[in-house]
């Protein structure tokens, strides 16, 4: 029979052809350095990973992970500046060429110096040529910003050194200009880096992923030091502690979840609630202790944290925390022993190089001030003509949790309708190009008691089974691909709510912006069929 023994004939042919390209690819990854060509950059490796592989961490802050696929792990170094440089990794899967040719850069978070090896083995398992970089230091303090030539790396430089990179470390394994299309993602600076890539690098990305961004960075930074203040250190009477502030949570939900439509422990938008926090207050006599009420002191920690900060003259600097935010990541303890430095390692190494400078004796809003008048590199990022990003045709697709209590919720929504009056487009119009998606119940990237696994970058490491239970196709990630590829604009980003082995337990699609998510009045609130976009 002809057609069988001809179509016999050419399996054959596919099957010996493909593994000659296996054979070959191994050895093209070997010889990665032979040929490739990119400025400013020396090859530090390339080595060939099998699926399975326990890749350790290169730094102190990367968390080693498995391999889930096989791929060419390249290692590369690229100068900034005589002073700085930045290392990048690129995971090129050996099958790539069937699944998109597409490359997916993964963003930083903090003050970067951390490669993100769990996402990274997420995308490349998806068939992305996966990269990923250091944001221009190594490990997670802010102590070598000191030199500007790194914050500046950090700032933006970096991104872009590893994006030129990535790129061509791609193209140069496949063969030149195979790559079809390039997608970032990031959560919190990587957001912040997200953002920066569509106000000012328009033309890098077809596909922009910002979770959680540090939009108005200084602004940001400026807010905590007042947050801090307010908080003060354990032990003085301004402080609560965590099984104080969880109380005032309890307090809110117990005000406010009602507002919504359905009793679920969830806020939908918690900018809907007139909370009363004297309803905690103690009367003559009573304590904590025995009453589990607070001081009237406390009580009024509570309603700065949860009030917009300005700053001299009544200058507007940054929004409330959101009310029923997810404690645990919250900024009032941990501003309590400054751990994790964030605004005071800003203070120290980027404004004014003395690493002895004390923000709680010595910041003023003075000092907010001056920061706001600096220009650090851009950090700001918040340009809001995105006009440059419009033409392009590529896609941004930003979300944030509710219950965000490091980065306040409202920032973004703020951002979205700075755009909005910027360039006199109406939602309608930005929704060719810019979609924001408010997502209940999640805390920083990660945290929150809802339906708040949406499949966005920096998930992966904290929702274990996510990815055997959890439809890829539904994730934040795969919803931008079919966006810019297939032209499917997403109204809705389905977030799941999981149990610890990774079951779901709820699901709710969580509507863009200004959309709001709406319990229909009956049903489970744990389907996502009790609620709708209005
Ligand atoms: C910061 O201080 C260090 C140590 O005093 C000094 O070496 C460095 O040049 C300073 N950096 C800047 C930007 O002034
Ligand atoms: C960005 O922030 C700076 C303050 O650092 C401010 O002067 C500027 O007006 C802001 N730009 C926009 C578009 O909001």
């Amino acid at each position: 029979m002809r057609v069988s023994s001809i179509g016999a004939l050419s399996g054959l042919i596919t099957l010996s052809l493909s593994a000659v390209g296996t054979a070959s690819f191994i050895t093209d990854c070997q010889n990665f350095a032979t040929g490739f060509v990119n400025e400013d950059t020396v090859v530090l490796s390339s080595t060939y990973v099998t699926e399975g592989t326990v890749l350790t961490s290169p730094d102190i802050c990367t968390a080693a992970v498995t391999a889930t696929a096989n791929f060419c792990r390249v290692k590369l170094k690229v100068a900034t500046s005589d002073s700085s440089h930045v290392i990048t990794e690129a995971w090129l899967p050996r099958n790539w060429k069937n699944k998109g040719k597409r490359l997916l850069m993964t963003g930083n978070g903090a003050w970067g110096g951390c490669l993100p090896y769990t996402d990274m083995a997420l995308t490349s398992s998806l068939g992305f040529a996966a990269i990923g970089h250091d944001a221009g230091h190594s490990g997670p303090w802010a102590n070598e910003f000191t030199n500007p030539e790194i914050f500046k790396d950090w700032v933006y430089r970096s991104l872009l050194a590893a994006t030129k990179a990535g790129k061509a470390a791609t193209n140069h394994i496949y063969g030149i200009d195979e790559l079809s299309k390039s997608y970032f993602m990031g959560c919190s600076t990587g957001g912040r880096q997200a953002l920066k890539l569509a106000q000012e690098y328009p033309d890098e990305y077809d596909g922009i992923l910002a979770a959680a961004p540090t939009v108005n960075w200084v602004n940001l930074e400026f807010g905590e030091a007042i947050v801090a203040l307010a908080v003060g250190l354990p032990g003085s009477p301004t402080f609560l502690t965590q099984e104080q502030w969880d109380a005032v949570v309890a307090a809110t939900m117990e005000q406010c979840d009602g507002i919504d439509g359905v009793i679920d422990g969830i806020l939908e938008n918690p900018a809907r609630c007139d909370f009363r926090p004297e309803a905690l207050l103690c009367g003559p006599g009573q304590t904590w202790a025995l009453n589990g009420c607070l001081t009237p002191v406390q009580i009024e920690t509570v309603k700065k944290i949860y009030s917009p900060i300005y700053g001299n003259g009544g200058c507007y600097v940054y929004p409330a925390l959101p009310l029923g935010g997810f404690n645990e990541q919250g900024f009032p303890f941990k501003y309590g022993t400054f751990s994790g430095g964030g605004v005071q390692d800003f203070l120290r190494y980027v404004v004014y190089n003395d690493s002895s400078y004390d923000l709680r004796s010595q910041f003023n809003y003075d000092t907010g001030d001056y920061m706001i008048d600096s220009e650090f590199f851009g950090a700001q990022t918040n340009k809001t003509d995105l006009s440059g990003f419009q033409a392009s045709g590529h896609k941004l697709l930003m979300y944030h949790g509710q219950a965000d209590t490091l980065v306040p919720p409202t920032s973004s929504y703020d951002y979205y309708n700075a755009v909005s009056r910027e360039m006199s487009l109406q939602p309608s119009a930005l929704d060719q190009f810019f979609r924001f998606f408010p997502i209940s119940s999640l805390g920083h990237c990660i945290g929150g008691t809802g339906m708040n696994y949406v499949g966005g970058p920096s998930q992966i490491q904290s929702f274990p089974g996510a990815l055997d239970n959890v439809p890829i196709r539904n994730s934040a990630i795969m919803t931008l691909v079919d966006w810019v590829e297939k032209g499917n604009a997403p109204d809705t980003l389905r977030g799941y709510k999981l149990s610890a082995t990774g079951e779901i337990l709820g699901q709710k699609d969580h509507c863009r912006y200004p959309r709001k998510t709406t319990y229909k009045g009956h049903g489970d609130p744990n389907k996502r069929t009790s609620w709708k976009c209005v």
